[in-house]
């Protein structure tokens, strides 16, 4: 049975002070849920610590929106996985859709995070997802199959213990328009079905995939109650508490 996991990819949003609140806000939610379900908030660079501290004693995880995959030294700008363990990380969001079209990241620098935040035991939530132009033309597939063993290439199954994929297809990121659950269930089975092709039904089994696509209260239940979604990559909805708490009920 895989535990479903519910995280909130902050992206360039909040401030100090509302980012403070919004985690004591997530914390104290997660606090009324107990233990059932896997919750982690992703906020901007700058608010890491912050929000560590206001996660003090709780189970909400935190989790980065990016990292590099060197060792620290001479990378201006950068931030190495050694540095977000440092500080309490326990996830890391590569292969963002707003990362591979804005700063034109390719498969292949995605599987070198991917490969250095797993060799220190970071968890990555690894999104994959196809444009809107890929589906109509009927290619959702094929991208996924690309993302998916150029992202992965050369790592073995051990590693996907490490590994959440997120299934975000780009035309419902910010837009308000949802998969519907046919769409979400058809990708996430495809995934599975890639992964067990790949590392055996074991390890497929065990790897939990999220929706992420305009999630919001109201879809949430739907989303997460299909067979092959185990959670939620939530941007918008995740930037309130008011918004963000009914979707980790519905999980939970
Ligand atoms: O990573 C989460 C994401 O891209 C979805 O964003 O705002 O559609 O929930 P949003």
């Amino acid at each position: 049975m895989r535990r479903l996991f519910v995280a909130g990819n902050w992206k360039m949003n909040t401030n100090l002070a509302s980012g403070k609140e919004l985690a004591k806000g997530v914390a104290a939610e997660a606090q009324r849920l107990g233990d059932a379900i896997d919750i982690a908030v992703c906020p901007p660079f700058v608010y890491l610590s912050n929000v560590k501290a206001e996660l003090a004693g709780s189970k909400v995880q935190l989790g980065a929106q990016n990292t590099w995959f060197a060792a620290p030294g001479a990378f201006t700008g950068e931030t190495a996985v050694e540095m977000l363990k440092d500080i309490g990380c326990s996830w890391v969001i590569l292969g963002h859709s707003e990362r591979r079209q804005l700063l034109g990241e390719k498969d292949e620098l995605i599987n070198k995070k991917i490969a250095a935040a797993t060799s220190e035991d970071l968890g990555v939530i690894f999104c994959v997802g196809e444009l809107l132009e890929d589906r109509q033309a009927g290619r959702t597939e094929t991208v996924l199959e690309t993302q998916l063993s150029g992202g992965l290439a050369n790592l073995d199954a051990a590693v996907l213990g490490q590994i959440v994929i997120a299934y975000e297809p780009v035309w419902a990121i910010g837009t308000g328009v949802t998969a519907t659950p046919e769409q979400a269930e058809g990708a996430h089975a495809f995934i599975r079905g890639w992964l067990t092709k790949q590392y055996g039904a074991k390890v497929a089994d065990s790897v939990r995939i999220l929706y992420g696509g305009s999630v919001k209260a109201d879809n949430a239940e739907a989303l997460m109650s299909l067979p092959n979604v185990d959670g939620a990559l939530v941007g918008g909805a995740s930037l309130t508490t008011a918004q963000f708490a009914p979707i980790l009920q519905a999980a939970a």
